[in-house]
């Protein structure tokens, strides 16, 4: 047989070739990452989702009127935007049909991958009730059945979104997940009733996603794909067993969405100009203390989903520098710089000595809020953002100066 030799024509027409970008949060997920795809989505054809489930969520204001997301992608106030939720992704039925109809008719706009796995009742109650059990060692999840449901679609015995075509087969498979799972089913009845209305609504959008990306990248189309949660959650990478139960990374959009590793083009990784951390888990930077209250209070970090607490603490650029390897990132967006205005001293983990960070301690500043050029920033701001671009190793391409779409300087 013969091979093809790779010649500079070849390579030339490799790398002309059409690919889909990505954003990808780089640390305990709430980066920011809605406003940056709310920011970027007017400029997709289409925006995938390719792990996780409804335990995302971010709130999106756009004229005057607030609208929160959690499984279904950002590109969907965009309305030209064809918006897919791949299969990688889990998908809680009612809560689906409940996002969904904030947005009016989404025919022809959303569809949703045949392989996508559903987050039954028994899901739910199986992921609380084992946080439950766990007392102290809890993980902390969003105890919205996203680890059980996947544990089911590796496990074999999963439902999927298609599987609700034939009505039959699948009352009978989620009878026995419910009493497999939970020793205990709804009666028949309410399992068919429930199948009827999620066959109803989610049918709908079913389609073969993998081969709808491919059609838009051969058509060149242009696709964003959306990472939920965050690199330092990612099942593979993250501190397990504290973390979520899907590949959050770059390379996770790859079997999640269909994609090709050489069909991933730019990557943008995002970050805050802080740490925060939802649930339990190791957080060296953490501060417990009237620095983590102010960090809370001033960037109002309570879950989007869960209305938690946040837990607050320095930048870390060993661990930043660590997910952005993962990620291959290509640029960083670095948000709510605006959170410190008023900070004497910033400080940020610049290197670990036996397992404890060391600070590096910064000048602070008035105020950046609302500022729009890296001119504007005062003196302070320049040189905490330019630290972090040399200790990461990753150009800062934008800075995030407010909740406001327009405060933001790009660079
Ligand atoms: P699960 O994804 O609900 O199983 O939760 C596992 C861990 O991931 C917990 O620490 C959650 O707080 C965290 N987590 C899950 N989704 C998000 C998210 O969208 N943002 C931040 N943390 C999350």
């Amino acid at each position: 047989m013969d091979y093809v030799k790779i010649t500079p024509t070849t390579i030339k027409s490799e790398t002309m070739a059409n690919k889909a970008d990505l954003i990808v949060g780089i640390q305990w997920g709430d980066e920011g990452k809605g406003k940056i795809v709310d920011l970027l989505a007017q400029q997709y054809d289409f925006v995938a989702r390719y792990q996780g489930g409804h335990n995302a969520g971010h709130t999106i204001v756009l004229g005057g009127k607030k609208y929160a997301l959690h499984i279904i992608p950002s590109g969907v106030l965009n309305p030209k935007a064809i918006n897919i939720i791949g299969n990688g992704t889990v998908i809680c039925p009612d809560a689906f049909i409940e996002e969904a109809a904030q947005f009016g008719d989404l025919s022809g706009r959303l569809f949703i991958s045949k392989n996508a796995h559903l987050i039954l009742g028994c899901h739910i109650a199986l992921d609380q009730a084992k946080e439950a059990r766990l007392g102290e060692k809890k993980i902390g999840t969003t105890g919205r059945g996203i680890g059980t449901a996947y544990a089911d679609k590796v496990a074999r015995v999963g439902v999927r979104v298609g599987d609700l075509a034939d009505r039959e087969g699948v009352i009978e498979a989620i009878l026995s997940r419910y009493e497999q799972l939970c020793q205990i089913a709804p009666p028949k009845a309410e399992i068919a009733s429930a199948v009827a209305r999620w066959a109803e609504k989610l049918l709908a959008f079913a389609a073969d996603t993998t081969q709808m990306l491919w059609k838009a990248l051969d058509e060149g189309k242009k696709i964003l794909l959306e990472g939920a949660q965050g690199t330092l959650l990612d099942l593979d990478h993250g501190a397990y067993p504290f973390v979520t139960s899907s590949n959050t990374i770059a390379a996770g959009a790859c079997s999640g969405a269909g994609l090709a590793p050489k069909e991933i083009g730019r990557v943008i990784g995002i970050t805050k100009a802080y740490c925060t951390r939802v649930g339990n888990g190791p957080f060296a930077t953490e501060q417990e203390n009237s620095i983590g209250d102010r960090l809370r209070e001033k960037g109002e970090e309570f879950g989007t989903s869960t209305g938690r607490a946040r837990r607050c603490g320095w930048f870390d650029a060993p661990l930043a520098k660590f997910a952005c390897r993962l990620n291959g990132a290509d640029e960083l967006a670095l948000m709510k710089l605006d959170v410190f205005d008023g900070f004497e001293k910033i400080q940020a983990c610049v290197d670990y000595a036996d397992g404890e960070p060391v600070y590096k301690t910064f000048a602070g500043w008035d105020k950046v809020a609302k500022a729009r050029s890296f001119g504007d920033l005062p003196k302070a701001a320049q040189n905490y953002v330019a630290a972090i671009e040399e200790l990461v190793g990753v150009k800062i391409t934008l800075i995030s100066t407010g909740a406001d779409r327009n405060d933001t300087i790009y660079r």
